[in-house]
């Protein structure tokens, strides 16, 4: 397993040039099997789940390749419509393939996919959604078996917005016969995009990016070539770097208001925030105040994908704050690694209790998560002395060339080949 060492201690300067979103690139990917045109996805970053979710594809029969940055997919001649356990166990959110399997065959099979390591994950909404469209589902061998004579568009109401569910009504629906009303849905700027996406090739959806969302169902899709969001949350990681180590950063390529709650809470720390168009600088003398208190809530509120990280931020900050995690069961297990560098940080349940420190020093920790492991890089570039950041896979799931990016800023950063 890969390691990072960090010297801490040096401030961040310069600019950030950020991939396009995981969280939309993967949605896109399982939108592709909806035309037997060719799709061609700009700027896709090379990272795990992306790797993982085109395996997913062509274990379905599509034809997928990389020319540069560029995902070209050609699924004329996909047939098979059961993703493998080992691949929906590798890669949870393969779950929203269900709706674009039963678009293009009306049949769809995949393994439960098991929770993980920030909660139970289940995916109840997606198959009461899928029930709604007229899917039968069945439980084999602890494979989902979907099946449907046809799609039927239908009136859906969502308990909580879950970004997932909502992909995958968005997938399902798209061809469906007649009109489909989502209530409830999510709004995360990666609904908006795939929203878009599927509109590129035909579809008829409107009202995304807000709690109504109307699908007219239409008989076909064709090919696109389409380039997704910027990371909103890669910005949100190098923004909150940037405040723990002092310095000025820009990023560029993402909106202020897809950021949701994050600046505020930021300029709340006291780091200096100016936004013009997709470009967002942030300045910092790295000392900085507690937020007293940081919800996470869906789109728009503060993002749970970016807890862990002003969690790292407030560990040095001054005063004490309350972190509160509303979405996911247990998305507090980096802390005792953050513990290991001389956080004061104590979990209960759902809350962790800061207690801001004047540094954390140096230590030898071990991801446990994608955004928990992003977190502990931010608090190693800020802390006193050599880190050691074990288990990179984690990190590599979510973040194209974290080091590099960092490095560019002056980080003192080297990946340790296992
Ligand atoms: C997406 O996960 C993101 N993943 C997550 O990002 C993100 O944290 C999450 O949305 C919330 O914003 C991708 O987009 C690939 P949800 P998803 O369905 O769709 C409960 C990262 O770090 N729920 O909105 O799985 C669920 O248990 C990842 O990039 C049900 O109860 O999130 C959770 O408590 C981590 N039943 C809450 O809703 C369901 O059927 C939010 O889940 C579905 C979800």
């Amino acid at each position: 397993m890969d390691k990072f060492v960090i010297e801490g201690g040096r401030r961040l300067m310069g600019t950030v040039r950020l991939q396009s979103a995981k969280n939309s690139v993967l949605p896109l990917l399982a939108a592709s099997i909806l035309t037997t045109e060719q799709v061609v996805l700009h700027e896709t970053p090379r990272i795990t789940d992306v790797a993982c979710m085109i395996q997913i594809l062509r274990e379905l029969g599509a034809e997928v390749r990389f020319e540069g940055d560029d995902v070209i997919i050609e699924s004329a001649d996909a047939s098979n419509h059961r993703i493998s356990s080992a691949l929906t166990r590798e890669l949870r959110s393969s779950v929203f393939m269900l709706g674009s399997l039963l678009a293009r065959f009306h049949r769809a099979a995949c393994a439960y996919p098991g929770g993980c390591d920030i909660g139970l994950r289940p995916i109840d909404l997606h198959l009461n959604a899928l029930k709604r469209l007229g899917v039968e589902i069945s439980e084999r061998d602890g494979y989902i078996v979907c099946e449907c004579e046809r799609l039927k568009g239908a009136e859906i109401v969502l308990d909580f917005p879950s970004v997932g569910a909502t992909e995958n009504i968005l997938l399902a629906a798209v061809m469906a016969e007649g009109r489909t009303v989502l209530e409830g849905a999510a709004k995360e700027p990666e609904i908006v995009d795939l929203a878009n996406f599927l509109n590129c090739m035909g579809a008829k959806v409107e009202g995304a990016g807000s709690d109504t969302v109307e699908i007219e169902g239409v008989q076909r899709l064709h090919g696109a070539s389409y380039t997704p969001v910027k990371d909103r949350i890669e910005a949100g990681s190098f923004l909150i770097g940037t405040a723990i180590c002092g310095g000025e950063v820009e990023v560029i390529g993402v909106h202020a208001d897809a950021l949701g709650l994050l600046l505020h809470k930021l300029r709340e720390n006291g780091c200096k925030i100016h936004t013009k168009n997709d470009k967002i600088k942030i300045a910092s003398t790295g000392r900085l105040k507690c937020n007293r208190r940081i919800e996470t809530m869906p789109f728009p509120g503060f993002p749970t994908d970016l807890q862990a990280q002003a969690t790292a931020l407030n560990c040095t900050a001054e005063g004490g704050a309350l972190i509160v995690e509303n979405l996911f069961e247990t998305r507090f297990k980096y802390a005792p690694e953050l513990r290991k560098m001389g956080a004061d940080i104590e979990v209960r349940e759902r809350t962790a209790f800061v207690r801001g420190v004047q540094r954390l020093h140096g230590a030898s920790v071990t991801c446990g998560d994608l955004r928990g492991g992003a977190a502990l890089v931010l608090a190693a570039l800020g802390a006193e002395g050599t880190s050691e950041v074990l288990d990179l896979s984690h990190v590599d799931r979510g973040y194209a060339d974290f080091e590099g990016k960092l490095k560019k800023l002056g980080a003192n950063i080297r990946r340790v080949r296992a």
